[in-house]
């Protein structure tokens, strides 16, 4: 009988995949390198992101992605912090040749119903780029990240057409809007074709 429970329980957890521990969550960051190789030793996640390519890959960390699954922006969500907030998704590759290039930003997300956001065509700041790694150059880390906002509604982001994808300074950006990471996620997609 106990055994059975165990057995509920347990089958219960894995189901409700919402709720990875902070520990977890880091520990898969450090595993893949993200960090320290783009945050900080002392980043301590707050919030977790799910992401899902056409509804069924449901992203795990560091899983492996075919440019076929990727070719359209993934569904984006996470749990929020504060119900007051509001939240800017970045998306990097920090394995570019001129890294980290810069794949997408979004902003101005409302905490209570980010994959409607995300989606909104108003709060798409530099618009999903695909990944496509060039052959020959290994595998790629795809960064997503979720900063909290200092500002709801801010408006005083540089626009797009004068921030440079290649070489992004996402220290700069991020220090200058007011933005706090609290949750990262990232997949690996590697480019196979033979390069001649
Ligand atoms: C933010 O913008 C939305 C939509 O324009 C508006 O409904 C909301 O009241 C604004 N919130 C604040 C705090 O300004």
């Amino acid at each position: 009988m106990l055994g059975l429970l165990y057995f509920i329980a347990a089958a219960f957890f894995q189901i409700s995949a919402w709720g990875l521990s902070s520990t977890v969550i880091k520990q898969g960051l450090e595993k893949g390198g993200v960090i320290p190789d783009v945050f900080h030793n002392e980043f301590e996640p707050e919030s977790e992101i799910r992401i899902t390519y056409h509804m069924t890959k449901q992203l795990r960390m560091g899983m492996e992605v075919t440019a076929e699954d990727t070719k359209n922006p993934p569904h984006v969500w996470f749990s929020k912090i504060n119900d007051e907030s509001q939240y800017t998704l970045i998306m990097m590759d920090p394995d570019a040749v001129h890294r980290p290039y810069l794949h997408w930003i979004v902003t101005n997300i409302d905490g209570q119903r980010p994959a409607s956001d995300v989606e909104n065509e108003e709060h798409q700041h530099t618009s999903y780029s695909a990944p496509a790694p060039p052959a020959g150059t290994g595998a790629h880390r795809y960064v997503f990240s979720v900063y909290e906002q200092a500002q709801v509604n801010q408006t005083s982001f540089l626009p797009e057409t004068f921030i440079d994808r290649s070489e992004f300074d996402v220290a700069k950006f991020t220090e200058e809007n007011g933005l706090r990471l609290v949750g990262a996620l990232y997949m690996v997609q590697e480019n196979l074709t033979p390069s001649s």
